[in-house]
């Protein structure tokens, strides 16, 4: 269980076994510490291998549970690293990864975040849970709560992809679309939460939904020691990240330091990249000026719902880990991260999410401008199933066979 919570800003420090959001002194995130040397002799890379539980709650000793009985869980993680073929475009990569996200619940790597808070804030009471959503987010807390017997009010984008939608109307939740962005949502959670009590369920200003997704560079580190048929845990030398709030970026550098702390990892880092969209690239545009905030990306727009995120509250975390890690920032078009689905669909057997997609492209832009090297072990996240993006695809001009007709196959 975690001892402390402190503002990622200003280390301010936060009762523990209070609801928090923001930091009360800053209104910056709030990241939370365990007591890494107590467990140090039981919480062992051996004893998670050996363990049964199936899901990210084999991480339980560094998520917010005294017990893994405890977690709302619908068998999050432990997704598989595959490794890529070598055919067509993806020829010239000598160690190319992809982590497959779309195999969790609700389809998307939201699950680990979700099924973390959701976790804590049953563990602490809350009724109602309300959060702003790009898409996926709002699919995942609707079937966590669900799970956890909670409420749950979601303020999406009223052009979200129409999965997503439907997905949270038919678990339950209280759906409400907005003629506005993620961020004009995040508002009217703000509101709402004071005038109706919700818990505001937003990424980073909710401690936890970065601790489910740290359990990413967990399990980077056993799937990149099982590839090479070894004990020690080892990472990759790039990870490329679909960044939208950048939750996920932030918290497996967490990890990281976590795992180091532990003794399970020296101190190599991959470098990190961030990867947007053209049309909302706030977080590329800070790293290049040099910047340490990002301020508001105007008229944000993008085909890949995750990545339009024009404000982060975790600008500075992701910008500073792309610096120490020596890490970079890449922008890819739609048009781009469109031909990349079908790029990874047709070449991996993957039906890549456009975020997914997106980082594909990057990593061949990295490749091209000889950022990347040929033979280095670079991760690709795909962060959901392409599923939930039909309507990007249109089937328009497909033929319907008569089966009536003796010559229906001569064309
Ligand atoms: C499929 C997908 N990829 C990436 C992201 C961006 O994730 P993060 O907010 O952790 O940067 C999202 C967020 O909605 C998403 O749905």
């Amino acid at each position: 269980m975690h001892t402390s919570l402190t503002c990622a800003a200003c280390g301010a420090d936060h009762d523990v076994d209070q609801l928090q959001n923001l930091c009360i002194e800053c209104q910056k995130p709030l990241l939370a510490h365990y007591d890494l040397d107590a467990i140090r002799s039981s919480f062992t890379p051996d004893v998670v291998r050996k363990r049964s539980i199936r899901s990210m709650w084999k991480f339980w000793n560094v998520l917010p549970v005294n017990d893994p009985s405890e977690a709302v869980s619908l068998g999050e993680g432990l997704t598989p690293l595959l490794t890529c073929n070598r055919t067509g475009p993806f020829e010239p990569f000598e160690n190319l990864f992809i982590k497959d996200e779309s195999f969790n619940p609700t389809g998307s790597f939201k699950a680990r975040g979700m099924s973390a808070a959701v976790t804590r804030a049953k563990s602490l009471g809350v009724e109602t849970v309300a959060l702003p959503s790009a898409g996926n987010a709002a699919g995942a807390a609707t079937y966590y709560s669900a799970r956890a017997g909670m409420q749950c009010v979601i303020f999406m984008p009223e052009d979200t992809p129409p999965a997503n939608i439907i997905e949270s109307v038919v678990g339950g939740a209280t759906v409400n679309l907005v003629n506005g962005l993620i961020s004009d949502c995040g508002k009217l959670v703000k509101h709402g939460k004071d005038r109706f009590g919700w818990f505001d369920l937003s990424t980073l200003k909710e401690p936890f939904r970065i601790e489910g997704k740290k359990t990413m560079g967990y399990e980077l580190a056993f799937d990149f020691a099982d590839l090479a048929g070894s004990t020690q845990l080892q990472l990759p030398d790039v990870i490329l990240y679909p960044t939208g709030g950048g939750t996920g970026l932030i918290g497996m550098w967490k990890a990281f330091d976590e795992m180091e702390k532990l003794g399970w990892i020296g101190s190599e880092r991959p470098r990190m990249v961030v990867v947007q969209a053209e049309g909302c690239s706030p977080i590329v545009d800070a790293f290049k000026a040099g910047d340490e905030h990002a301020p508001l990306f105007e008229n944000a727009a993008t085909v890949a719902a995750g990545l339009r995120v024009p404000i982060a509250v975790g600008d500075f975390l992701m910008i500073r880990a792309l610096r120490e890690s020596g890490g970079t920032a890449v922008s890819v078009s739609d048009t781009a991260l469109l031909k990349g689905v079908r790029e990874m669909s047709a070449h991996q057997g993957v039906y890549a999410c456009p975020e997914g997609g997106a980082v594909w492209k990057a990593a061949q832009q990295l490749l091209e401008s000889g950022w990347l090297k040929p033979e280095e072990k670079v991760v690709l996240f795909n962060t959901g199933t392409g599923l939930k993006y039909n309507h990007l695809f249109p089937l328009d001009g497909l033929p319907v066979i008569d089966h009536n007709d003796p010559n229906c196959l001569d064309r």
